[in-house]
């Protein structure tokens, strides 16, 4: 097979690194890719959001099925462009549709969808300019913190979190008037979830899934959980809180009502699906969905899956997932990632990175880099994710940590405690 991978972070890199592990793929290309993705098969500049520029590279170097790393095309209609297309239409292409990407692009869709379907999740109504009141008077019935979120998608920003009452409605105020945009229009103002996050992935035929290993996701800028909320730090699979016990409420609860709420609405689901859980006292509530891998997520769990993952995806594709076998590695997998200073906010990029020939025992998956002249440049706020397999989650983050403080540029920074609270 040719497969061709859309966008360019660690979760790319990381899926990249899978896919040219199986004897089924023949040759791999990423696009726009990175520095690191350039290693497992061939990068295609091209801007994912351009589906026309899609188009026309994954007809050109006639790839037998494409992969849909992040959620920005899925929510604008990639997947409805391919099948409308006649050259197109017959390419696999793993990732779902429009309407099906509102689980992740509109949150009152996904609540909605929740309460549909009894899948447990936080408490919560939806607001928009044409009932300020109304929301004004369930922020004041509620006790805090208030969690109050964006409806569309806000770069993993739309999500504020408050402990006053009069915070969350200058916030409310704010969002309503235009901070987050046109994602901010509509507000989901809901409970405060008390507990212990960790992420769950299946992939999915419509039918069919199978669930992949887990993973803690660390997403505050600062140690010990402090600072503003990033795309993710680092990551740690297995989780150790996501016992057998707790996999089967969270398969029974809410998997399951998922995948066939989805089939019922009507919904023809070919991807994976990210759930955000909150483990409340045992139980699990869905904070969120993802249509997606998680990043930094993805640089533990696929590490974690002995089996081939081309495999799994040919069985998305043809409809025939129950046929195939997913088998996990024991071994604990963490990564922990290294960022441009100031990220999330304001930060420099073209910063040349060194001692990466100095790594070993582990995988550094890239996201914002470049080459130029044989030498690799910082190109964004998450940099690198230096994942490593351990016996222990001890001895795995040992060997992340070892080998991130071989790595420099300026103005280089990571979290030095992530998977600390789990050992
Ligand atoms: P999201 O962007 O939806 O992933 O939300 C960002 C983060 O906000 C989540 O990872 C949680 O830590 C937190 N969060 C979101 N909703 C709730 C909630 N209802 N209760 C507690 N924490 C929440
Ligand atoms: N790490 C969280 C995400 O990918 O959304």
């Amino acid at each position: 097979m040719k497969i061709f991978i859309i966008g360019s972070g660690g979760r790319e890199h990381a899926i990249a690194w899978k896919l040219a592990q199986s004897k089924k793929v023949e040759s791999l290309f990423i696009a726009p890719g990175n520095a690191g993705t350039q290693t497992c098969g061939m990068n295609i500049s091209i801007d994912p959001m351009n589906f026309q520029e899609v188009r026309n590279a994954v007809l050109s170097v006639g790839a037998d099925m494409v992969v849909v790393g992040p959620e920005a095309p899925l929510v604008a209609g990639l997947v409805d462009f391919f099948a409308g297309d006649e050259q197109l239409k017959n390419i696999p292409i793993i990732g779902p549709g429009k309407q099906a990407a509102m689980l992740e692009g509109s949150k009152d869709f996904a609540k909605n969808f929740m309460v549909k379907y009894g899948i447990p999740t936080a408490q919560f109504r939806t607001f928009d300019i044409n009932n300020v009141g109304e929301a004004r008077n369930y922020l004041q019935s509620m006790t805090p913190p208030y969690v109050l979120k964006a409806d569309g998608l806000a770069a993993g920003k739309g999500v504020m979190i408050l402990n006053t009452i009069d915070e969350a409605l200058g916030e409310l105020d704010a969002m309503l008037t235009g901070k987050f945009g046109e994602a901010g229009r509509k507000v989901v103002i809901e409970e405060f979830l008390r507990g212990i996050e960790v992420s769950v992935f299946v992939v999915t035929d419509g039918r069919n899934y199978r669930i992949l290993p887990e993973a803690k996701d660390y997403k505050r800028a600062g140690e010990g959980d402090t600072g503003p909320n990033t795309g993710g730090m680092g990551a740690v699979s297995p989780v150790p809180f996501a016992t057998e016990h707790f996999m089967y409420k969270v398969e029974k609860r809410i998997i399951k009502p998922t995948i066939e709420g989805l089939a019922k609405e009507g919904i023809k689901y070919k991807g994976f699906i990210f759930f955000g859980l909150m483990n409340a006292e045992g139980d699990p509530y869905v904070i969120e969905y993802n249509v997606r891998l998680g990043d930094p997520e993805a640089e533990v769990i696929l590490p974690r899956i002995e089996s081939d993952l081309a495999d799994l995806l040919e069985g998305v594709a043809m409809e025939n997932l129950k046929k195939r076998k997913i088998v996990f590695d024991k071994r604990f997998v963490s990564t922990v990632v290294m960022v441009s200073e100031g990220y999330p906010g304001k930060y420099e990029k073209n910063k040349e990175i060194f001692g990466l020939n100095l790594v070993s025992d582990c995988i550094v998956f890239h996201s914002g880099t470049r080459t130029e002249n044989g030498k690799i440049f910082t190109n964004g706020g998450r940099v690198l994710a230096v994942t490593a397999y351990g016996s222990t989650l001890y001895e795995a983050l040992q060997n992340s940590y070892r080998n991130a403080a071989l790595i420099s540029w300026d103005g280089m920074y990571y979290r030095t405690e992530i998977g600390f609270d789990l050992l």
